[in-house]
């Protein structure tokens, strides 16, 4: 065989585009690897729909792996991505930490990894090309902020229970901070009892049984990190003979079409919004990110916050 016509060849090959890693680049679409947290809550189906939406769109090939909660899955998931030298990695990582040698691996194959909803703690930020997602310390301050709001003229003091998202995840310790940030300001509140709730229903409702036993039901005031966990603390105050949004009143975060049917029925008071519909963004950083195109290195998500005497008006409007 001639010099010349391995040369030859050889061009051919970059022209077409052809490449050693098989039949998805051939054909020109961008393959992304996408590890999604888990589907605890209403927020997370509609998340895992927009993102799958968007990835299943022609030019993508999604390579789509649900983690049930647990960083373990998410590790050995994006570990696959990169055996199978994947174009993309895309993950909403579980818990913060712990990210640091996966996310080496991936640079090291240069395979470029887009975060998605939550943060990760890493020394080095070269280690993710960029971040979609909601600033979770302003909604925990725009819970806090709806709270002082609705608390003007009123004398305290005001016994609060907070129902706190994943342990280790940034929404839990996040929501934490901003909340806090403002309301240990006022000395009318106070936070009697704090725990993780998991971000789901029936976990939601199991700890606040527990909170309504400690307290004796003396609870003013109930912050719950997201709206499934308020929905389950909802039945659970309920159960207790208590009226959910007037003898406790709530206020949640996600802006979920539940939390919108507890509104209008008068058993939530508001939710933050902390919008999930952010595939279509996403695509659009998948598809730079794999042509080397700089990048925003955060992309916040826009937000509002409702509350119940919008709920009627606002839920026929309501996407997810
Ligand atoms: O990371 C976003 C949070 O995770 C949402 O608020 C919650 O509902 C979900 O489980």
């Amino acid at each position: 065989m001639g010099k010349s016509f391995l040369l030859g060849m050889m061009s051919l090959l970059v022209l077409c585009g052809c490449s050693p890693s098989g039949a998805d680049r051939q054909a020109d679409r961008i393959t992304v690897g996408f590890s999604q947290v888990g589907a605890e809550s209403e927020w997370r189906t509609a998340n895992t729909a927009s993102v799958r939406a968007a990835l299943e769109a022609p030019g993508f090939n999604l390579k789509f792996s649900d983690a049930q909660q647990k960083q373990e899955n998410q590790i050995k998931a994006l570990r696959s991505f990169i055996a199978q030298r994947v174009d993309v990695i895309a993950f909403s990582p579980v818990v913060e930490s712990g990210w640091e040698t996966v996310l080496r691996e991936a640079k090291a194959a240069r395979i470029p990894v887009v975060l998605t909803d939550r943060a990760v703690k890493v020394s080095d930020d070269s280690l993710y090309a960029t971040f979609i997602g909601s600033d979770f310390v302003e909604e925990g301050r725009k819970a806090a902020r709806w709270l002082l709001q609705d608390s003007e003229g009123k004398p305290g003091p005001m016994r609060v229970v907070e129902l706190q998202g994943t342990v280790g995840s940034a929404p839990a310790i996040d929501r934490m901070k901003g909340f806090h940030e403002i309301i240990d300001a006022d000395p009318r509140f106070r936070i009697v009892r704090s725990q993780s709730g998991d971000f789901t229903r029936a976990k939601g409702k199991e700890v606040m049984e527990a909170f309504l036993k400690a307290e004796d039901g003396k609870i003013d005031v109930l912050f719950a990190h997201n709206d499934d966990m308020a929905i389950g603390a909802i039945q659970a105050i309920e159960e207790a003979g208590l009226k959910p949004g007037q003898d406790i009143r709530i206020v949640s975060i996600d802006g979920v079409r539940g939390a919108f049917e507890a509104m209008k029925a008068g058993k939530l008071n508001a939710t933050v919004e902390c919008n999930p519909l952010f595939g279509p963004r996403l695509a659009e950083l998948v598809r730079d990110v794999h042509a080397g195109k700089p990048v925003p290195k955060r992309v916040v998500v826009e937000e509002g916050v409702f509350v119940a005497s919008q709920a009627a008006a606002e839920l026929p409007k309501r996407k997810y």
